[in-house]
This record gives C-alpha cells, structure tokens and sequence, in this order.
C-alpha cells in the first residue's frame, strides 16, 4: 500500500523544482502541526491538520517531530569489490592518496576486485549499503561505475544499479553515472588519449543503447585525466544527451570548476581546491557545487570553502562519496555535522543542500527533493521536533521512520 497520512508532523522544506542559489538555500517552508498525505506513493496534501481518516490509508502521527524531503545522496560508488583498508592505515601514517595511486594502488586496486567479483557478490554488497542508508534517511542515491574500466566489467557495476531500480519494492532509487573514466586502465598505461576514444566510441554507445546511465563523469585530476581530455569525453557524452558531471579540483586547483561552468554541467563535485573564477564559472552556469566533507575529514584534508561558495550564489548539494578508498562511508549525520561545524553551513542550508540541491543535482529536482504536491512521497520523520538535531548529534543516526513512495521502508 502507498497510501499514508501523516498528522502531527512538523515540515519543514525547500520549495520548488530546481536548485536552490545562495541565499535562498537557507529559506525553506514550515508548518508547525501539519498534515501530508500520500497516494499512490506521490504526495496529494500538504497542509494545515485537517484532513479526516481515510479508508485505504495508513495513518502515522508524528507526534509533532520533524519530517523533511527524503536526502537524496547525489555523489556515491557504492557499486565495488574488495575494500582497501591498508591504504587507509598507510594514509594515516603519512601516504598521500596520489601518492598510494601513483603506486598501482587506490582505485586500480578496486578495479582489481570488481572485475573477479560476481553480479551476486556485487548486488548483496550493494544491496547492504542501501540499507544503511535507507536507515539514515537516504531515498535517492546516485550510484557512478568507474571500477571496471572495461567494457564487461562498466557494464557489470550499472546492470547491478539497474537491477536495483527494477525492484518494485526498493527502499532508494538509484540515479546511474558512466564513469568509466575514473582512472586510466593499467592495460592503457601511457595511453591516456587512446582510452579517451575508447570511452568515447566503444562505451557510450553501448551504455547510451542500453539505457545504463543518465550521467557521464571523469576524475579531472593532475595525475588522473587533463582538462582537455575531460573536455573532450564530456563534449561527446552531451552530444548523446548525458547529463554531465565532473570530479574536480579535489587534490589540486585544476580547472575543473571552470570546465564545468563553461559546459553547464550538472554538477561540479569535491572543490576542495576550486579557484574563485571556477566558483564564479559555477555559479553563472548554474552547475551545482557538490560537497563531499566527509572524503576531506577521511583524507584529512582541508574543507571546501563552502560559506564562501555558497555566498557566491552557487546552488551548493552535500554528499557522502561512500566509495572503498577515499572514502569508506555513506554517513549522513557525519556529512550533515561536518558541514555546518566546518564549513558554516546553517542547519537550513544543509538542508536544502541535502534534499532539493541534491535532486537538482541529478536532474530529479521536478519530482523529488521537496514537500510538495505532485512530488514523489519520499520523507524521513527524525527523533525530535527540532532540525538542530541533526548537526547537534554527529555520525549518531537521528532518523526515525523513512518513507518511499508513501511506504515506511525504515524505522
Ligand atoms: O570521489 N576521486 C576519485 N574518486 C573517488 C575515490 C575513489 C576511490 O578511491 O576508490 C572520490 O574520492
Ligand atoms: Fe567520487
């Protein structure tokens, strides 16, 4: 049944169906003692208590606790083999993550594993983290390929995604991302333009043909692929009419923000390093600044300068990057909490950057992301009846009930 009612609920949203800029991300819609009723798992009320019982509904009193949009993680590689945990010991003991990929490691090490790993093997892990991220509010989540770096096994990782989304009864839906340019193949070692064209020739179409991806992204890297080259991969993926993402500036200042403004992605993502023309290029071009504090706690590195790119009138989104090396975690609170303790984030803004921002981010801004009819019944009802809980309680799990398409999938 995807019929629910839900009285006594204290919401709080943004409104709309498209990114939040600058200020705005810190205003969203509150109704104190509300209603919302969901039908056919799409959202039919919003409003004051004063809807009567309904045959074929389920009704949930919320007691007056807070319920918000869904989060919508809009930057993870929860698709992988194995785990790297040496890597991150070595890390702590001074190794640099270029310094560990430079090696043959990093990434190249998860490539190893995912090509062994099964379908089976692969869909149980991922199924585990939909789980845990269900529980801490998680309802849409984008999933990246980019540990196969070959055709059979890129394919592999979005047909699990695939077979995710298949599932009528899922508790996430899974937004899919080619990114088969995540690190360059040992087979193509020194190689670099050669793998370019194979991505561009002999990937995207099959991925494009058989519906397997909405995104295209590349790890625009000193070190990894160069501006050009990313240029060059996004041109053709816009070409096909994927949405375009970029990982970018994350170890060094590179170009990546700028890249992204000037070819209108949909989202530039880490920006530890961004340069204030790639903040400006973004905000412009209405790319979504993705941040992703928790990878910059793990690699002990310094935060993106969120307040500064927020108050520059980018559209900012929050994620985790749960992935098996940089890092190992899909932590909402954690993400929440470090946002507002080192980035300035107010409880509101990180929010918005959760929920609309990060549907925007996926090109989902039109259906998910907010409290408002017509959108899809995806909510989470927390354990308290203020939003202060959120930062308030790090890395502790402060959700209550979440709820997809009208259905409690968690509690
Ligand atoms: O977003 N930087 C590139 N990609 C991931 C890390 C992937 C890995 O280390 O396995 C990231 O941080
Ligand atoms: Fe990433």
């Amino acid at each position: 049944m995807n019929n629910l009612i839900i009285i006594n609920a204290r919401i709080l949203t943004p409104l709309g169906t498209s990114a939040k800029k600058g200020k705005a991300m810190d205003q969203l819609f509150e109704l104190p003692n509300g209603t919302i009723e969901v039908t056919d798992g799409i959202i039919t009320y919003v409003g004051p208590d004063q809807l009567s019982p309904k045959e074929g509904y389920e009704v949930l009193d919320a007691e007056g606790r807070v319920v918000l949009p869904g989060f919508i993680d809009s930057h993870t590689h929860l698709v992988f083999g194995g785990y790297r945990p040496e890597e991150f010991i070595w890390r702590m003991q001074g190794d640099s993550y270029m310094s560990i990929m430079e090696r043959g490691g990093g990434i190249i090490n998860t490539v190893r594993a995912t090509r062994e790993a099964s379908v089976e093997a692969l869909k149980e892990k991922t199924e585990h983290y939909i789980d845990v991220m269900s529980r801490m509010g998680v309802t849409t989540v984008e999933g990246k390929s980019g540990y196969g770096l070959n055709k059979e096994t890129e394919l592999k990782q979005l047909e699990v995604m695939k077979a995710t989304n298949e599932d009528p009864n899922r508790k996430v839906d899974i937004a899919t991302t080619f990114l088969g340019a995540h690190a360059v193949p040992t087979e193509y070692k020194g190689r670099e333009e050669e793998y370019i064209d194979f991505l561009i020739d002999e990937m995207l179409p099959v991925v494009q043909e058989k519906g397997l991806a909405e995104f295209c992204d590349i790890f625009c890297e000193k070190g990894v692929f160069t501006v050009e080259q990313s240029r060059r991969l996004l041109q053709a993926a816009k070409k096909r009419g994927f949405g375009v993402k970029i990982h970018a500036d994350e170890i060094v200042s590179f170009g990546g923000a700028e890249l992204a403004g000037e070819l209108q992605a949909l989202s530039a993502d880490h920006l530890l390093h961004a340069s204030d023309a790639g903040i400006q290029a973004m905000a412009k071009n209405n790319v979504v600044a993705t941040l992703l504090p928790l990878t910059a706690f793990t690699l002990r590195e310094p935060y993106a300068r969120g307040r500064e790119i927020i108050d520059q009138g980018c559209a900012v989104a929050l994620t985790t990057d749960l992935n098996p090396g940089s890092c190992c975690s899909g932590s909402i609170p954690l993400t929440f909490a470090l946002a507002c303790i080192y980035m300035q984030f107010s409880v509101a803004e990180a929010i918005t950057a959760l929920t609309l921002n990060g549907a925007a981010a996926i090109g989902r801004a039109e259906t998910i992301g907010s409290i408002e009819v017509g959108k899809q019944g995806d909510l989470v009802i927390l354990d308290a009846e203020t939003p202060a809980i959120l930062p308030y309680y790090p890395g502790m799990n402060a959700v209550r009930h979440t709820i997809k398409r009208g259905t409690i999938v968690s509690s």
